[in-house]
């Protein structure tokens, strides 16, 4: 009987030493910073900042842990920017067209039907035009670190289905905070609004919208296609997404970290492209079994709708004409 309690209570010693952590010392992290993204959490830019945060915590060994909010947690996007100035906040992955008012040259990679299709977008991204572009972010003192997918943006409404640019007139449309939108969809006859993305079912359940316009994924995963059913494939343009880091923040990293966070951003870049392609499939036909109507364009309408957008090209880009043609040709 005594040596079976001594044997016991030999084990439960042994077991304690190395589950205390007697034998690993635990690692304290130098740098815990925050990452904002305003898509829920099995979306995949959220996926990608997670492996994101994971290689980074792996590769500094456990110095750099970097925490993710999703769904908004940290705010719009507009107020995420604002955070990220003084360092409040110091990664996060927006949209483009959030920032393109006060960058107004990100208005060339944003352009409606300045691409062919995702594979023209991401040879321009991956090349010299697209690092030219991550730089001009330090004019807002912000680290452009890598570009996210989120694939065309298309039209979606509640009770009229958008056939030809004529069927959009007189619609209130959500659009993104950003001037070039507005214009865009003031040109085509409707009437845009800036709602927060958040507030994107609400808007079409209190009846303040009657169309929208995102991705595939967005529609569907924050169940948008509950208000509006018919989705108009038009893919008028592709707004990439962008993983930023404060300024404030990366002059209080050392350099070895400020290499291994750029890396690690661009390795998740990679990933969330893979994921994006799949959900993208998986969110049209999952939003169709609900209901959805998908309307394909014919090659007339869809020409109008290239042609009505044309002069958003002078009056944004006009001083870069050499560059979207440059793009375009590329
Ligand atoms: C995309 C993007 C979001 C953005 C949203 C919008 O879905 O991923 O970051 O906020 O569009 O329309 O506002």
């Amino acid at each position: 009987m005594r040596k079976a309690v001594f044997l016991l209570l030999g084990s439960v010693i042994a077991l304690c030493l190395s589950g205390c952590g007697l034998k690993e010392e635990a690692v304290v992290p130098e740098f815990v910073l925050t990452y904002a993204d305003n898509q829920p959490e099995d979306y995949p830019t959220v996926l990608g900042a997670q492996r994101f945060a994971e290689l980074v915590k792996e590769q500094t060994g456990g110095k750099v842990v970097i925490q993710i909010k999703c769904g908004g947690e940290y705010g719009t996007e507009e107020e995420v920017l604002s955070q990220m100035e003084f360092g409040g906040i110091d990664f996060s992955r927006i949209s483009l067209a959030s920032i393109s008012d006060e960058l107004p040259k990100l208005n060339v990679l944003q352009l409606p039907y300045l691409y062919e299709d995702s594979e023209h977008m991401w040879r321009i991204l991956d090349g010299e035009i697209g690092d030219e572009f991550l730089r001009l972010f330090k004019e807002k003192d912000l680290i452009g670190l890598s570009w996210y997918d989120a694939g065309a943006r298309s039209f979606y409404s509640d009770t009229v289905p958008i056939r030809t640019p004529e069927d959009l007139k007189g619609l209130t449309v959500r659009v993104q905070n950003s001037r070039m939108v507005m214009d865009m969809v003031t040109l085509l006859g409707a009437t845009p609004v800036t709602f927060a993305y958040s507030d994107v079912s609400y808007a079409f359940e209190t009846g303040k919208i009657d169309a929208a316009e995102n991705n595939w994924p967005a529609y569907q995963m924050l169940e948008h296609y509950r208000s509006a059913k018919y989705y108009t494939v038009d893919e008028h343009s592709r707004v990439p997404e962008v993983q930023l880091a404060s300024g404030q923040t990366w002059r209080k990293l050392p350099e070895e970290y400020q290499e291994i966070i750029v890396q690690c951003a661009k390795e998740s870049a990679f990933y969330e492209r893979e994921i994006w392609a799949d959900q993208e499939a998986e969110s049209r036909s999952a939003a169709i079994e609900m209901g959805c109507r998908e309307i394909r364009l014919t090659p007339d309408a869809q020409e109008k709708f290239r042609k009505i957008v044309q002069p958003l090209y002078e009056e944004y880009c006009g001083e870069y004409t050499e560059l979207v043609r440059q793009i375009q040709a590329f």
